[in-house]
């Protein structure tokens, strides 16, 4: 049987809990000075056997490489949840669609007893949790407020801080996910 991976949702936020903005700008994320090789960043992606990310999240990566001329940066398999599936076919991805458990053995068996990097979006990662399937969250805080936007992580659910690192302009915060917050 393979192994349970640990899997960590690790992303950035704005101070007032956005991934984005409503228009999906990463635009406040990408002017702020941060050490890539540093806390929040790429020990945790080098370590995983498997990304999951949404639709929306996957559209954003594809159309930044396509303005920057890189190649596709993730050598693991990577899941895509979507009800696109055309328009999103290729074959640096594998689509999937349905509730988390229609799909979860697929990732589990691709990371191979290794982590499962959850990349966002919020949604996507609340499913996760309340699902019981979310182990780590690891977010990296800037220093911007945005007001409104696509939130972090939109549901109830309770967390204790394991650790707190300073990369330069952020706050990385590392939490385990205890489970779903009553009320
Ligand atoms: N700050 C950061 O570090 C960071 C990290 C990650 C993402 N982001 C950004 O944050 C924003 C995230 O936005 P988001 O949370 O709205 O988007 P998302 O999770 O990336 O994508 C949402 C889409 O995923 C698909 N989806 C979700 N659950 C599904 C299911 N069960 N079955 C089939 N399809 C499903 C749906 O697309 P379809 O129905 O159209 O297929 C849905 O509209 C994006 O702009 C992204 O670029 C930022």
């Amino acid at each position: 049987m393979t192994e349970r991976p640990r899997v960590r949702y690790v992303t950035a936020t704005t101070l007032d809990g956005f991934l984005a903005d409503e228009h999906d700008s990463l635009d406040w994320l990408l002017e702020q000075d941060h050490d890539p090789r540093g806390p929040g960043g790429h020990e945790h992606m080098d370590g995983a056997g498997a990304l999951v990310m949404g639709a929306t999240t996957y559209r954003w990566v594809v159309d930044h490489l396509a303005r920057s001329g890189e190649g596709w940066p993730y050598p693991q398999p990577t899941f895509v949840v979507t009800h696109r599936t055309p328009d999103l076919a290729s074959t640096s991805v594998r689509l999937v669609q349905g509730t988390p458990t229609d799909w979860w053995p697929q990732v589990v068996a691709a990371a191979d007893g290794r982590d499962v990097w959850v990349v966002g979006g919020g949604a996507l990662a609340s499913d996760l949790a309340g699902e019981g399937l979310l182990d780590e969250v690891i977010v990296s805080i800037a220093p911007v407020t945005l007001g409104s936007g696509k939130p972090l992580l939109p549901a109830r659910f309770d967390l204790r801080l394991r650790d707190v690192d300073r990369n330069r302009a952020f706050v990385v915060a590392h939490y385990d996910v205890l489970g779903r917050r009553a009320g």
